[in-house]
């Protein structure tokens, strides 16, 4: 089983893109063990912070400390990541030389209601990715046009069509990550 850090650019109790989380991590029940990072007690990054770390920034960077790959799920505001998600990535990316990104295999997903699925978001995500020294699975994509009805908690989402999709997901993910594990990408910190 392999370790995947979850963080879902979300904090809305209904968040769809929740939803879809779960429904990744039901498709690959046997291949990962899905850990959801917790974003919420994030402060706005404050480079004065770091003369008293916060704790929540401390957690989130020894979660990428221990895990095999990274997922984002993002939800798409104004064609871009929204705030919880860039405030995340910007912590974890500090202090100089202490990139916790670094080396590390992402997937990127997301779902909106509109017909575009996120795409602008995970697109902007994905050209970010490469910058904090990232390795970034590219296919299948995963730009999911959401409904409420769509998502089930059980059994990740009622349409037996997106089921085999995101299941054939896990599958390529799992296969990426088997590919790129192989060789240590980490960087040594600048
Ligand atoms: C500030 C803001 C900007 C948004 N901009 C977009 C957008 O550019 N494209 C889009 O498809 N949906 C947009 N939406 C709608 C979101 O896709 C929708 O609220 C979605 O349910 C958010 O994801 P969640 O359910 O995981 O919270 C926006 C929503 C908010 C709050």
């Amino acid at each position: 089983m392999k370790t995947i850090t979850v963080l879902v650019g979300s904090l809305r109790q209904n968040s769809m893109n929740r939803a879809l989380a779960r429904a990744l991590e039901v498709a690959g029940k046997d291949r990962f063990r899905f850990v959801y990072a917790d974003l919420a007690p994030l402060p706005m990054y404050n480079d004065d912070l770091w003369a008293d770390v916060p704790d929540a920034v401390t957690a989130l960077k020894q979660q990428l400390a221990e895990t095999d790959g990274v997922l984002f799920v993002t939800p798409e505001y104004n064609r871009s990541i929204p705030p919880v998600l860039s405030n995340a990535i910007a912590w974890a990316s500090k202090p100089y030389g202490e990139n916790s990104w670094a080396g590390l295999p992402a997937a990127v997903a997301g779902t909106s209601p509109g017909p575009v699925g996120a795409a602008g978001a995970q697109i902007h995500l994905k050209s970010m990715l490469p910058v904090l020294d990232m390795l970034v699975f590219g296919q299948p994509e995963l730009y999911v046009q959401g409904s409420a009805d769509m998502f089930d908690d059980t059994l990740g989402t009622t349409r037996e069509d997106t089921r085999v999709f995101f299941e054939d997901w896990a599958a390529k993910f799992d296969a990426f990550l088997d590919r790129v594990a192989r060789q240590d990408t980490r960087i040594a910190a600048e």
